[in-house]
């Protein structure tokens, strides 16, 4: 993959304030950055929109997994704010995620990346276990990237772990977005399945999503330039 601007840092911040200082130090062309829950409830779409006005493209995260229609009306909302890619959980089922790739191809101009959720990366196989699905993480992952695959969906989110099988399940060119992203010697908080920068790349990821390595770090943007030479020095 060609992109030289893979990694997305996470602003898993509780207000706009927070989030804008720290992408004031950024640089678009160095990273791109990620929108989640937490921000984008507390902000709305405005903190969307300040960061692409400062040259940012936003991967929309907020996971939407309802019934078709439902899902359908947020992506069209998710397009229309003019974010770079948007995710929807892969679990959803073949007809929800049918409903979102048609959405999005009707929605004139630039359209987001539409990206499937397979098995969260907090997840491990025990986890997954108690709430029914006994094949464990790796097959669940190739089972709803395949179905991803299917329905026209532009990649998957799923751990650089299992980035290799999903190459393999899926087409040419499919996307693996990879969050559980640690340093070596980083606390795995509640991240199960996680892999170093330069290993995901090497497994064969095409976005890393790094949020508290880079974040909680003393110097951020260190880090985040660390990161960067590792990946490019490949
Ligand atoms: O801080 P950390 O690097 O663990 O942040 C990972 C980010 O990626 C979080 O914002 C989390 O919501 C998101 N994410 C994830 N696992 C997925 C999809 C998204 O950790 N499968």
């Amino acid at each position: 993959m060609s992109d030289p601007n893979r990694i997305i840092v996470v602003l898993d911040y509780p207000d706009a304030a927070s989030a804008m200082a720290l992408a004031q130090r950024l640089d678009p062309a160095h990273c791109r950055v990620k929108v989640g829950k937490e921000l984008f409830t507390a902000a709305g779409p405005s903190v969307v929109e300040a960061l692409q006005q400062r040259g940012f493209d936003v991967f929309l995260d907020l996971k939407y997994h309802d019934i078709p229609n439902t899902v359908a009306g947020a992506c069209r909302a998710a397009a229309a704010l003019g974010v770079w890619m948007v995710n929807v959980h892969a679990g959803g089922g073949r007809a929800m995620l049918a409903a979102a790739r048609e959405a999005v191809d009707r929605v004139p101009g630039r359209k987001p990346l539409l990206i499937g959720v397979t098995v969260l990366t907090s997840l491990d196989d025990a986890a997954l276990s108690e709430v029914g699905i006994g094949c464990g993480a790796a097959a669940q992952v190739e089972r709803l990237a395949t179905l991803t695959s299917d329905c026209g969906l532009d990649g998957v989110v799923c751990s650089a772990a299992e980035a290799a099988l999903v190459s393999a399940a899926t087409r040419p060119g499919f996307l693996k977005v990879t969050p559980g992203i640690r340093l070596a010697g980083d606390a795995k908080g509640d991240q199960r399945r996680v892999v170093t920068p330069a290993d995901a790349i090497r497994m064969g990821a095409d976005y890393l999503v790094i949020g508290r390595s880079i974040t909680h770090a003393a110097d951020p943007l260190a880090v985040l330039e660390d990161i960067r030479h590792g990946l490019h020095a490949r």
